[in-house]
């Protein structure tokens, strides 16, 4: 089969999401405490995507860096630009499209995973396989957002819908509406928003996963955004009953004991 030619594989659309890192990738770490040192360091981005925060830990002096990802296409995408655009970093970066299960490799000092873990079907599964990979006292610093009850959390399903942004619309419209109109749009079967790749975890489910994962939480931060809706966010996630639908986004660091 003659193979895709790299002008396809690295076309606008694509290359316009992996340069939203520029700024996605600062905020990712200030939200978590600052970038820690990556020099010399053996690294691992779980959900790796185009692979724009691995070629920044890569810039960053990371000895090695992997990064994995289910997703075939964008495995293709990310290492067409490493080998086109970043030449000079091909020696210490690899992606690979397989289930981190799949992986033959360890000893990681640290680990990263960014607006990903929502996407996890198997989150317990994948957080053990990771704390396997990972040295003892090494770090996965992770973004999970947005959450699944927050007003966004069906990540802009019904807005391709109906071309507007309604808070909260995935959890009052029945699924069925939602679901059937989706599976006409994209021309196959949709039963769940699971098979539209969210896991529709609670953030006390989250919360429960996290802390009976084996590592220990050093960070745990719902909310993190200066928006001043996401701030007032921060007062309302404590009422009683309603608390869950108002934590936007969930940021924590996890040390392997
Ligand atoms: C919203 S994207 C984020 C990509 C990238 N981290 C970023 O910030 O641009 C979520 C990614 O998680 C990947 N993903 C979902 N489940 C996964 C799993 N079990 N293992 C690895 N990657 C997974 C998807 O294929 C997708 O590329």
């Amino acid at each position: 089969m003659a193979s895709e030619p790299t002008a396809e594989i690295l076309n606008p659309a694509d290359v316009a999401y992996f340069q939203r890192g520029a700024w996605e990738n600062p905020r990712f770490w200030n939200r978590l405490g600052g970038q820690p040192d990556l020099r010399g360091k053996k690294v691992l981005d779980l959900g790796c995507g185009h692979g724009s925060l691995c070629i920044d830990m890569a810039k960053a002096g990371a000895a090695r860096v992997v990064g994995v990802d289910i997703n075939e296409r964008l495995i293709r995408f990310a290492n067409a630009n490493l080998q086109h655009n970043y030449p000079e970093l091909a020696d210490r970066v690899s992606f690979y499209c397989l289930d981190i299960a799949q992986l033959d490799e360890g000893d990681f000092d640290l680990m990263t995973s960014k607006d990903t873990f929502e996407h996890v079907m198997d989150l317990r599964g994948v957080l053990a396989e990771m704390h396997k990979r990972l040295k003892s006292g090494g770090r996965l610093y992770a973004a999970i957002g947005p959450l699944w009850n927050s007003p966004f959390g069906d990540h802009d399903t019904i807005k391709r819908l109906i071309g507007i942004n309604l808070p909260w619309a995935h959890l009052i419209v029945p699924d069925h509406f939602v679901l059937s109109a989706t599976a006409k749009r994209i021309g196959r079967p949709v039963h769940s928003y699971r098979d539209l790749g969210m896991n529709m975890l609670s953030f006390r489910e989250y919360k429960q996963i996290i802390h009976e994962s084996g590592f220990v939480v050093e960070f745990f931060k719902p909310n993190c955004s200066r928006h001043p809706v996401v701030q007032l966010f921060s007062l309302l996630r404590h009422l009683p009953l309603v608390g869950e639908y108002f934590v936007s986004n969930l940021y924590c660091i996890l040390r392997k004991p």
